[in-house]
């Protein structure tokens, strides 16, 4: 059997701090994940002080655990990869620095990885890739339909106007009492309502792959309010089913548009907010229905949110096609894929 290559990848672009171990950029054989979650419940979202503060206080246990956990010494390693963008400036450098010096300390390739594409990696994780694909990454901090024509070829064709996905979730969420990050109890609340409040579907009829959810979040939050003044209940599961289909279609509608436009061999459903159980859903039927061709991949449930297997599958990607960088890589908080251009 050939030498394995093994990945220590680390992701800290946000709440969570994450360090492991992958095999071929296929095969987890670790992935320590620290949530914060509880440490910013209080202020209703992430502060990015205490955020970074927690990042150092995890790392060093969360690689040593990985590296316990997968059974392999830093002498086995192939590589380390790292997210150094998109998120906040100071949890990305905590995640940078403790690859850096890691490379350095044990003279291993560093390879950088956006994070963005770690999320699509995630689905690498139940089937192997056949391009040209297409993205739809649904996180916290972004909404977009991405163009992969080959390996390690990235292009945003589709994007939110203002909100994500996740961000939405999280603000009307926040209005109906739910403690951050509100999407998982929304997305459940959903499944026992019915969309009674037929909110708009922003976009939905204009001819591009952008997507708007601050309009949605606007009707919401006066429906509510609303409400309130004229001291009438509303049904909370109703409500979380009408904002849920509202942007369910939005974005089913989008990405089989998309896959109108660009004949791809599979669709990957990758980002937090891809955990969404009626958005999983509806994709799959509709997409057997209108686009039967197209394999649908959609990143394992664990693997949705912020971790560093992804980063791992993706930084196999990126070490095999030569990225590397030295002791000068530097957090980019605003990095993101080219746009597509005419
Ligand atoms: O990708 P992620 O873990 O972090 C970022 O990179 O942003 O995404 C976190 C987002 C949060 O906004 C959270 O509310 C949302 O994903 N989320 C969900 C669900 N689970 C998490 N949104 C809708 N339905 C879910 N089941
Ligand atoms: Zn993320």
């Amino acid at each position: 059997m050939g030498k394995q290559n093994l990945i220590l990848a680390f992701e800290s672009s946000c709440d969570e701090t994450s360090v492991a171990v992958v095999e071929d950029g296929a095969k987890v054989l670790s992935n320590v994940v620290a949530t914060q979650i509880a440490s910013h419940q209080r202020f209703g979202g992430v502060v990015p002080e205490v955020a970074s503060r927690h990042h150092i206080e995890q790392i060093t246990k969360c690689t040593k655990e990985a590296l316990e956990r997968a059974g392999v010494s830093y002498q086995d390693l192939t590589a380390v990869a790292v997210t150094y963008g998109p998120g906040l400036v100071g949890s990305l450098l905590i995640g940078v620095t403790a690859a850096k010096t890691i490379a350095w300390a044990h003279h291993l390739p560093l390879v950088p990885v956006n994070h963005m594409a770690g999320h699509l990696y995630a689905a690498r994780f139940i089937s192997e890739f056949t391009f040209p694909m297409m993205g739809l990454l649904v996180s916290g901090g972004h909404t977009e339909l991405v163009y992969m024509k080959n390996e390690h070829e990235y292009e945003i064709i589709g994007e939110t106007r203002d909100d994500a996905a996740g961000e939405a979730y999280d603000k009307v969420g926040r209005v109906m009492g739910i403690n951050y990050p509100a999407g998982k109890t929304v997305d459940q609340w959903a499944a026992k309502g019915t969309d009674t409040f037929h909110f708009p579907r922003a976009m939905e009829k204009e001819d591009n792959f952008d997507f708007s959810f601050s309009g949605l979040k606007s009707a919401f939050i006066n429906t509510v309010h609303n409400a309130k003044q004229r001291h009438q209940e509303l049904n909370q599961n109703d409500l979380a089913a009408s904002f849920q289909q509202s942007v369910v279609d939005v974005l089913v509608i989008k990405t089989l548009r998309a896959l109108d436009e660009y004949p791809v061999k599979q669709l990957i459903l990758a980002g937090g907010v891809a955990a969404n159980q009626g958005l999983r859903t509806q994709l799959e039927k509709s997409m057997q229905e209108s686009h039967p061709e197209v394999k649908l991949l959609r990143a394992p449930l664990k693997y949705c949110g912020d971790n560093a297997a992804m980063i791992g599958a993706a930084g196999y990607v990126n070490y095999l096609h030569g990225d590397r960088a030295d002791g000068s890589l530097n957090a980019t908080p605003g990095l993101s894929f080219p746009h597509h251009q005419e």
